[in-house]
């Protein structure tokens, strides 16, 4: 079968799944699994493809078309700098979470030997960004999964920063585990901050592929918040910085959490889409 036909293939079998963008992720199954850059595809599309070719494109568009995102078909996703290799116990780092990158990045010095800590670090992408701008910065990334922290070893080993960048499968409710870890300039979160009662709502998408562990942030989506705010003072020292990446419309309730709990409230940042999705609050 010809490469153009078998595309044009997809392209119909993943309109009929109602994925959102049938040809653009059609195209980036076809060029990771033939290794072809996307002017090569243009010129190969009349090429004959092999039986094991054929087979293995059909095998991946029926994955996408049971809604499985590219990413994880793929096993990694582009953030920030560098390349994050996924597994199913990590979440597909989001494009918002950016947001949270950029306000760090702005507020310290490229050379500052900043202590840096990630509470819930999934792939370590929000830990590895940072270091990787921030190039005399160390930091630790925790996670509850174990999966998670291996994933994010590897990525660190990958992206040349494994000297810098330490995992650990702590839970961020183990106060005692927690400070053991020393304490630390910058402390980042990105935690599971979806309402229970709107996950069954969430796309194919996220809902049957991220880890539930990774989205679930109890009854009305402020439980991470409160368990990070109570444990936070062993970890963030004196003049150091929290921030938070939240939720739509959550900024109020996030705000009211940290700082009755002490923390001033210094700056929110909105993303791409002029959302509020990151607070920052310093220590008293
Ligand atoms: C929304 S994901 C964020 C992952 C990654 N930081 C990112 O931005 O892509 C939240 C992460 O918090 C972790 N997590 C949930 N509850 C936790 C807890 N009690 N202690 C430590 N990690 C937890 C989950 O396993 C998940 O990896």
């Amino acid at each position: 079968m010809k490469l153009g036909e078998l595309f044009e293939q997809a392209v119909e079998e993943l309109s009929k799944a109602k994925v959102e963008t049938p040809r653009l992720d059609a195209e980036i199954l076809f060029m990771d699994t033939l290794s072809l850059a996307k002017s090569d595809f243009v010129l190969q599309k009349s090429r004959d493809l092999s039986d094991d070719e054929a087979a293995k494109l059909k095998e991946l568009v029926d994955l996408r078309a049971k809604r499985m995102p590219v990413s994880r078909i793929i096993g990694k996703r582009g953030f920030w700098k560098y390349t994050f290799a996924l597994n199913e116990n990590t979440l597909d780092p989001r494009a918002d979470s950016e947001t949270l990158i950029e306000a760090v990045v702005k507020d310290y010095d490229k050379a500052a030997k900043v202590r840096i800590l990630d509470l819930g670090t999934g792939s370590g992408c929000l830990l590895l960004s940072l270091l990787g701008d921030l190039v005399n910065a160390k930091g630790v990334g925790i996670d509850t999964s174990v999966g998670a922290v291996d994933m994010a070893k590897e990525n660190a080993e990958a992206n040349g920063l494994s000297d810098r960048a330490t995992f650990v499968p702590v839970d961020w409710r183990d106060g005692e585990i927690l400070g053991n870890l020393g304490k630390f300039d910058v402390v980042v979160a990105n935690p599971p901050y979806i309402p229970l009662a709107d996950i069954e709502g969430l796309k194919p998408e996220v809902k049957d592929y991220d880890p539930m562990l990774a989205l679930a942030g109890g009854d009305d989506g402020l439980l991470s918040y409160r368990q990070i705010a109570m444990v936070l003072p062993l970890v963030l020292d004196a003049g150091g910085a929290f921030y938070a990446e939240i939720g739509k419309d959550k900024e109020e309730r996030v705000k009211e959490i940290f700082t009755k709990s002490g923390y001033a409230f210094k700056k929110e940042y909105k993303d791409l889409g002029g959302i509020i999705r990151v607070l920052k609050f310093l220590s008293p």
